[in-house]
């Protein structure tokens, strides 16, 4: 089905009206007066950045969706980019860095990312491979599969698969009471992985 919408990375007209109406310029944090959440335009590559919403606080939880270097739609944009893997490794190394710098010493990190398959699966092993430099981080699971159509037709196929990657910090609390998921697991003698 087509977007109702252009893409605001590749849609420059749509960008330079929308920008306009849009209350946080890059750098800017808002934080709610009321519950004191924070939402900021920032760089999670720049230690300062980070430090700068998170301020002395630390999470319990940090849930990650990087660019899975891949050109969604066949466009290479500033903000989902497909460069080459060993920058795209240096940036993961960068934000990751940065996360570790605000993960509460109790922690749980769940990292999505894309799988090329028609390019060795790039960068989804790359990435773990890269993980296990981190001695604090305790890999857990490898929770979801499912192939990523992304835009377009048959002519910008994405052959990409989706994954969710999860690690523990310390003695991170996990509610196995918790129901995450109520699709079927068998419909029609299929499985389903979600
Ligand atoms: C896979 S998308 C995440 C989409 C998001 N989970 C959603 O559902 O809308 C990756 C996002 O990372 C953002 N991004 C790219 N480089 C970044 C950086 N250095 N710091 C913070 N965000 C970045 C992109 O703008 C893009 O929105």
């Amino acid at each position: 089905m087509p977007e109702a919408f252009g893409r605001l990375d590749t849609d420059l007209q749509l960008r330079e009206k929308i920008l306009p109406l849009c209350r946080l310029k890059k750098g800017e944090i808002w934080e709610d007066p009321l519950s004191g959440h924070r939402v900021g335009v920032l760089d999670a590559t720049r230690r300062q950045d980070v430090e700068q919403i998170f301020s002395k606080e630390k999470t319990a939880l940090s849930v990650q969706d990087p660019p899975y270097n891949v050109a969604v739609g066949n466009e290479n944009t500033e903000n989902l980019f497909k460069m080459n893997l060993s920058e795209y490794m240096d940036f993961s190394q960068k934000w990751i860095e940065n996360n570790l710098v605000v993960l509460g010493k109790n922690a749980s990190l769940y990292v999505w990312l894309g799988a090329d398959q028609k390019e060795h699966f790039q960068p989804l092993p790359d990435f773990m491979i890269m993980m296990r430099q981190f001695s604090e981080l305790v890999s857990r699971s490898f929770i979801t599969m499912r192939n990523q159509r992304g835009y377009g037709t048959q002519k910008n196929w994405m052959a990409v698969r989706q994954e969710c990657l999860y690690y523990t910090k310390g003695n991170a609390y996990f509610d196995v009471n918790a129901e995450y998921t109520d699709i079927p697991k068998i419909s029609g003698g299929t499985h389903f992985f979600k």
